[in-house]
């Protein structure tokens, strides 16, 4: 709302005619441009189609009064300067008036002195109230804008941190030629059957990060364990065992990653409830978790290993079709073994053109 708008309108409401024209002229005089109307109606059409900065009321007049009308003004022009004109006998209108917004009111018969006054008071009363309005908003629209930035830095900060630890797991996977690429295809396959599954598009998103993340906490397994050729003592299995819980307590400072942190936590449970680290038991465990746990094992046969040919996809589903209702939810198996077929179908249709 601009505080200076040109020429200062002000729109005298009298029914009586001698008193609207003494008015216009004393108020042309004073360098204001001046409109008149002889009721209210009258006052409020003119209120609607043309900017109104000022206002003189009469408080008693035919059809509408004064007192009716300052409502309906207020809701056309909430920052008029508006003066009530009053008889002596009717202050409590006034009064009234006032309390509905008007800033002041004048006795009649008018002193002109006094009604110079009052208007350039009212007036300077408007601005100071409309730089204060605007001085709000100004501050309202900053801290807004802060605000904005504000998110948009910490999600820059999110997006580095879970950036930074991706590239940590990739560096730890590029050293053992079978785990190359791991999480990796963990993440993305995950992120099939989670939508195969129906979930949101950003529990799909979450389910890809926690695959993408989910052995960070390899980082504190010792490396001779890590690269150990053959089967592990008991000893050095419950150690490894450890990488899930080390990996959600590296992530736990990153509360933004939310549920992420617990299906990393939990995707070595199993289904029956004989999994790790806390013997969580079927919906017990976070469904993200489910999946990427079954995704794990079917892409650790289709991957080859020191101890392990390459098993063809469709094979490695039906192997793992025996681990349903004992490791693996049969909710998540049906929906990896439809996103698999889907994808030979892919595979077959690219042979076909090839
Ligand atoms: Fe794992």
């Amino acid at each position: 709302m601009p505080l200076t708008d040109g020429p200062v309108t002000l729109l005298v409401v009298d029914d009586e005619e001698p008193i609207r024209n003494a008015l216009r002229k004393f108020l042309t005089q004073q360098g204001y441009e001046v409109v008149t109307a002889a009721g209210g109606e009258e006052a409020l059409e003119i209120l609607q189609r043309q900017r109104i900065t000022g206002m003189l009321l009469d408080v008693n007049m035919p059809g509408i009064t004064g007192v009716e009308l300052v409502p309906q003004i207020m809701e056309i022009e909430p920052a008029i300067a508006l003066l009530m004109l009053t008889a002596v006998n009717d202050a409590t209108s006034a009064a009234l008036c006032m309390q509905r917004g008007a800033f002041d009111y004048l006795i009649k018969p008018i002193d002109l002195g006094h009604l110079g006054r009052a208007i350039h008071q009212a007036l300077r009363r408007r601005h100071t109230q409309l730089e204060g309005q605007q001085i709000n908003q100004w501050l309202k629209d900053e801290v807004a804008a802060r605000v904005a930035e504000r998110r948009l830095e910490q999600a820059n900060q999110e997006r580095i941190s879970v950036a930074t630890l991706e590239a940590l797991v990739n560096a730890l996977e590029a050293k053992d030629p079978f785990l190359r690429g791991h999480s990796a295809r963990v993440a993305d396959l995950s992120a099939m059957v989670a939508a195969q599954i129906g979930a949101s598009d950003e529990q799909i998103e979450a389910v890809r990060t926690g695959g993408r993340l989910h052995d960070i906490g390899k980082i504190g397994i010792r490396e001779e364990i890590l690269n150990k050729q053959g089967p592990l003592t008991p000893e050095e299995f419950e150690h490894v065992k450890q990488h899930v819980t080390v990996g959600s307590q590296i992530l736990a400072p990153l509360v933004h990653l939310g549920e992420v942190i617990g299906f990393v936590r939990s995707h070595h449970e199993r289904w029956d409830g004989t999994g790790y680290p806390d013997r969580l038991r079927g919906e017990a465990i976070p469904l993200g978790a489910r999946i990427i746990g079954a995704v794990e094992i079917y892409d650790a046969l289709t991957t080859a290993r020191p101890y392990q040919d390459r098993m063809p996809p469709e094979h490695a589903v039906e192997r793992i079709r025996d681990m349903v209702g004992t490791v693996i939810d049969p909710e998540v198996h049906r929906a990896l073994e439809s996103v698999v077929s889907q994808r030979q179908a892919l595979v077959f249709l690219d042979d076909v053109r090839v």
